[in-house]
């Protein structure tokens, strides 16, 4: 997407081939940098601190986290490690291990001195599968909200959770490729946009890639969307997802759950924009199934923000000692979701396995 008038992915190869460039996404929405990763070690930081976040760009930034281990060792064990490190890092999103296993799977029929090469270049290519996945859903999901907004008549409001824009992957978007391309053709959207507490993904990121696209939203407190629902206020429900089952159960940022039974209880459509990267056919059951990764409780008790005078800083919100849980997914079962939107197009979400036979 354009920033200040330059097209932007938010992960790239460098110039000079030898390093990873990511956006900096704990900087925004007040500052934009472009972090150099040499090594593998650095891109399991930067999974780890959230600097790339968002299920396919966790899985695009782990295939090159294997590119990078390449330019270290190429022997068997030393890949079995670096494929082990990155798995650890996000337990939720199945997109990094799925990424991870595909360029093992490519590097084991290739003899150690062509595997750097070719762990580079299949990184590159899991990165433009991944924008031509997301424009397909794009495609389909604008159709789907033109013919929504064609017979409402006027402004169709959707509301999203958490950000499954273009910052959680490597291009477009997920839940907003729809919207981008809505917008773009004139369509009028406006987009409620759910803070996402703790760490604020709604009103940092998504906000901020929103605005600088120009899309008119509105940012809310998390416990907003029923509220809404209830006035008429909200059309449709958008949200991307970290994982989904092979019955449609969705797993996404914590609250989603949350906005699925209100959606329901008000007759608001609920649609999970879902590559196919980001399905578990292994897996069933998304409540006993999916692994929720646990962050610390420091993401509830410290808040990050800019001051009157411009600093960025952290303050505790807290009082000290107060126990904190902080669960970062939760899974909303396929009863609840109206439709899944894939590269294949839209199924409710007990048809996927007919989409992908
Ligand atoms: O913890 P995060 O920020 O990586 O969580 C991201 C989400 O839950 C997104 O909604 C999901 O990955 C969307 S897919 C574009």
């Amino acid at each position: 997407m354009n920033i200040q008038g330059r097209a932007w992915r938010t992960i790239f190869a460098s110039a000079d081939g030898a390093a990873v460039e990511i956006i900096d996404q704990t900087s925004l929405p007040h500052a934009f940098h472009v972090r150099r990763l040499e090594t593998l070690e650095d891109m399991v930081h930067a999974i780890r601190t959230m600097q790339v976040r968002g299920a396919p760009l966790i899985g695009a930034a782990a295939a090159y986290g294997m590119a990078l281990a390449t330019r270290a060792r190429t022997d068997d064990a030393w890949l079995a490690q670096a494929a082990e490190a990155l798995v650890a890092t996000r337990p939720t999103a199945v997109n990094l291990r799925w990424a991870v296993e595909r360029v093992r799977q490519v590097l084991q029929d290739i003899p150690p001195e062509g595997r750097c090469e070719a762990a580079w270049n299949e990184a590159a290519r899991i990165c433009d599968e991944d924008v031509a996945l997301n424009q397909a859903i794009g495609r389909y999901g604008f159709g789907l909200l033109s013919a929504m907004q064609l017979k409402k008549g006027t402004t169709l409001h959707i509301l999203t959770h958490c950000n499954a824009g273009w910052l959680a992957t490597v291009d477009w978007g997920t839940a907003l490729a729809p919207v981008y391309m809505a917008h773009d053709a004139g369509i009028p959207v406006h987009v409620w946009v759910d803070e996402t507490r703790p760490r604020n993904q709604g009103a940092s990121l998504t906000a901020w890639e929103l605005g600088k696209h120009g899309v008119p939203h509105t940012v809310i407190a998390d416990n907003a969307g029923g509220h809404l629902m209830q006035r008429g206020q909200v059309d449709v429900v958008m949200v991307g997802a970290d994982r989904v089952t092979a019955k449609g159960d969705v797993c996404n940022k914590i609250g989603t759950y949350l906005k699925a039974l209100a959606a329901f209880d008000n007759g608001v459509p609920f649609y999970a924009a879902v590559p196919s990267p980001s399905i578990d056919w292994k897996m069933e059951d998304g409540i006993t199934e999916i692994p929720i990764e646990t962050r610390s409780g420091e993401e509830l008790a410290w808040v990050q923000g800019r001051t009157v005078e411009g600093a960025v800083l952290r303050v505790q919100i807290l009082p000290e000692g107060s126990a904190v849980a902080n669960p970062a997914f939760d899974v909303t079962p396929a009863r609840l979701v109206t439709g899944i939107i894939t590269e294949r197009g839209i199924c409710p979400p007990d048809q996927l396995k007919s989409l992908f036979p």
